[in-house]
């Protein structure tokens, strides 16, 4: 199973003139298996329903409810969320010097599965990750995210998003900035994770183009803070052809 739900989330952040409510009521129900597409212009607060579902600190959760299979992921701290079954690929990856791609894949592998991965069979995996993201088998010694170029850490994601297996992955604008190629190599990244049984996908975007490649069951746009509307893939062409503007001013 892989059912993620979010009901009436309401989260606010503190600013110099105190708390601001940047998610006003989002309700959302990706079922076992599905793809869900977000679509909203930039500050609709599509990353803070990424970070708020993965635990960033700096969001306060002021209401609603969000269950992954039934149980509380709100009440959870971050490293029980993953283990879990929750995987986010953040918009800005951040960087760690000092710790190796290797490294960092393996301690995350061991934290979530309990157990350290088979020697033999995990270089094997990560190795086999790495090439089908098109990233050199030497791109494993480097520190993460530091001095990769815009395209590499998205495909480094996509990378672990295979290795640590998740039930549920939210990917925050994991097509942005990325060239045609790049964008073929992701797509097909999150495509062989869909192909996997019973995984969910929430898949935050800004442009429709990525959606040409990878088939969301529900499409939903997202404007100041809440879902404007929902509908199947046939509402990201009229995205395409129009543009957010009718959903900004019924909102207004
Ligand atoms: N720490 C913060 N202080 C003030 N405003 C914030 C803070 N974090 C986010 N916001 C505001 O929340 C809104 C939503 O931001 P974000 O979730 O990043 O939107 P999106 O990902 O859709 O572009 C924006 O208006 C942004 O300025
Ligand atoms: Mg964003």
């Amino acid at each position: 199973m892989s059912k993620l739900e979010i009901k009436d989330l309401r989260v606010s952040v503190d600013t110099e003139d105190g708390a601001k409510e940047i998610l006003k009521g989002v309700t959302l129900t990706i079922g076992d298996g599905e793809t869900h597409a977000i679509m909203g212009p930039n500050g609709s607060g599509k990353s803070t329903l990424a970070y708020s579902i993965a635990g960033h600190p700096k969001y306060t959760i002021t209401g609603g409810t969000v269950t992954l299979d039934g149980d509380d992921l709100l009440s959870m701290t971050v490293d029980e969320r993953a283990r879990a079954g929750l995987f986010l690929a953040m918009q800005y990856p951040v960087e760690v010097p000092g710790v190796s791609v290797a490294n960092f894949l393996r301690t995350a592998k061991t934290a979530i599965d309990g157990e350290a991965p088979k020697l033999r069979t995990w270089v094997k995996e990560v190795n086999g990750a790495m090439e089908k993201m098109n990233l050199d088998p030497t791109f494993s010694q480097r520190s993460v995210n530091e001095g990769f170029s815009g395209g590499e850490k998205k495909r480094h994601e996509m990378a672990q998003l295979a290795l640590l297996d998740p039930k549920v992955a939210v990917l925050d604008e994991t097509d942005s900035g990325l060239d045609i190629d790049a964008l073929k190599i992701v797509s097909e990244g999150i495509n062989t994770f869909r192909e996997r049984e019973n995984k969910g996908v929430l898949l935050i975007t800004h442009y429709t183009r990525i959606l040409r490649y990878v088939k969301p069951d529900r499409v939903h746009v997202f404007v100041d803070g809440r879902v404007a509307e929902s509908g199947g893939p046939e509402l990201a062409e009229e995205l395409e052809a129009n543009g957010y503007d009718r959903f900004v001013r019924a909102s207004v």
